[in-house]
């Protein structure tokens, strides 16, 4: 059986991040061949196309990194109805330079934790549409919509109600069958 490598982002620069405990509890229940690996954002600059042709030292690590992994996991909290800034910049950083799109045809899923009640939609409806224009192959079904609550997680990402295990469970367990049937009829380079 072959052990898929996922990069992960969380969109959370916050040192209390709910989003970096959802992004624990969800390597807690994912299949065994699935092998994570965080990708920061936060060391990134602000991206300008004036590095196009001599990115900084950063960014090259940035875009490595995503070309080491076999898909990407989003974890990110919805900022004013849409995602934050640090996780776009990111994503323009390894959206360019032009021709070389880090996400080209890459298999993504996304997902966030808001403790409002529409558990990120709106952040997500948001990457959703960036990452397609990307050409990332993107899980489309199920969505989550985490509303965070302490009574769901431990702070080390173990999850704590029953409900919430199970779902989560089965949303990494179909990211890792839409892994395998993206890289089936598109292998990574
Ligand atoms: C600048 C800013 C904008 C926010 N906008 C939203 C929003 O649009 N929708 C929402 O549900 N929560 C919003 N929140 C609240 C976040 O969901 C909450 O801070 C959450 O804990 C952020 O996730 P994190 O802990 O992973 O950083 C916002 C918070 C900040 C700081």
């Amino acid at each position: 059986m072959p052990t898929y490598q996922v990069g992960y982002f969380v969109g959370s620069l916050s040192s209390k991040s709910i989003n970096r405990i959802l992004s624990k509890a969800l390597i807690r229940v994912a299949p065994d061949d699935l092998e994570f690996t965080e990708i920061p954002i936060g060391n990134l600059p602000l991206y300008s196309p004036d590095y196009d042709g001599h990115f900084p030292p950063e960014a090259v690590a940035f875009k490595a990194a995503i070309a080491a992994s076999d898909a990407v996991l989003f974890v990110t909290p919805e900022y004013n109805r849409s995602i934050p800034g640090a996780l776009k910049n990111a994503i323009d950083w390894a959206s360019r330079p032009g021709g070389e799109n880090s996400f080209d045809h890459i298999p993504a899923a996304v997902i966030g934790a808001s403790k409002g009640p529409i558990g990120t939609a709106l952040a997500q409806q948001s990457l959703r549409a960036v990452l397609g224009y990307c050409n990332a192959r993107q899980m489309t079904a199920p969505e989550a919509y985490i509303q965070y609550s302490p009574e769901l997680f431990a702070p080390d990402g173990t999850i704590t109600a029953e409900r919430t295990e199970v779902f989560l469970t089965n949303f990494m367990a179909e990211f890792r069958e839409h892994i395998e049937r993206v890289l089936t009829v598109l292998p990574r380079q």
